[in-house]
């Protein structure tokens, strides 16, 4: 330990009347500040990101944003795509539908039972199908019912990926987000894609984009924007690999 780095006793007794003091505002004002902060740095990100876009179809402008990706980034070869977030099926059914490689495979992982945690204006329970998975009659696609908290790890054990992965978070929340990033990252290769479905809106900074900036933060995995939807609500990335030193 650096003696440099040591705090002397005035800065100690500082520490502690800030601690005793920090009950004040209370909680809520600090998320403010992250929220203010987070939003600071998505605007300053879009800034500097500039990438094909497709707008004005509100949350189906993602259709677009998918099929331009499938075409322009080659993934209608064999895939493993993996959504993180599916309630009734609606956009794994669009990948289903439109990838239709034999080998290709398509894993949907949910509770099922809706949001783990209350999400902005969304209470926890939303999107709940009361346990009903989606009707999709496609011998390649299947369901992983729980937290993923529960069920990636276990998957990945039996399942190891060996083909080219698509991503799609529509998970809402940064716990969801970070857990899936974190916990994918030895296994992400140069050339495989994420979708986030609730990136740059101003109402969730501090979801997908928090959670996509302080994973790349922590593991040096690169990426580039290859397209977004929705002004920068929705995204796709391709990862380019580990950032060097
Ligand atoms: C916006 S919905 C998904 C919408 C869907 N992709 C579509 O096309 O309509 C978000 C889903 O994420 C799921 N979810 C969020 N965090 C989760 C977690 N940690 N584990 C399992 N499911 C989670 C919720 O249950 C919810 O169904």
């Amino acid at each position: 330990m650096s003696s440099l780095s040591n705090d002397k006793p005035a800065v100690i007794a500082l520490r502690r009347w800030l601690v005793r003091l920090s009950s004040l505002p209370g909680p809520s004002l600090a998320n403010w500040f992250v929220r203010i902060g987070y939003t600071l740095r998505l605007l300053q990100w879009t800034r500097n990101n500039p990438c094909l876009e497709f707008n004005g179809k509100g949350s189906f402008s993602n259709r677009d944003l998918f099929g331009n990706v499938l075409a322009q980034a080659d993934i209608s070869g064999a895939i493993d795509y993996l959504e993180f977030g599916v309630a009734a099926g609606s956009s794994l059914a669009w990948w289903v539908e439109n990838n239709h490689h034999p080998d290709s495979r398509f894993y949907g992982f949910d509770t099922f039972t809706g949001l783990p945690e209350d999400w902005y204006y969304a209470p926890k329970g939303s999107y709940s199908t009361q346990g009903k998975l989606p009707d999709i009659r496609d011998p390649r696609c299947g369901f992983e019912v729980g937290l993923f908290q529960d069920t990636l790890r276990p998957f990945l054990a039996k399942n190891p990926l060996q083909r080219r992965k698509v991503l799609h978070i529509d998970s809402d929340l940064y716990s969801s987000s970070l857990y899936t990033l974190t916990t994918l990252a030895p296994l992400l290769a140069p050339g495989d894609i994420v979708f986030f479905d609730d990136f740059g809106g101003l109402k969730n900074p501090v979801d997908d984009f928090r959670s996509l900036h302080d994973f790349v933060a922590a593991y040096r995995i690169g990426f580039e924007l290859i397209g977004a939807a929705d002004y920068y609500r929705k995204i796709a990335i391709r990862i380019t690999g580990k950032i060097a030193d």
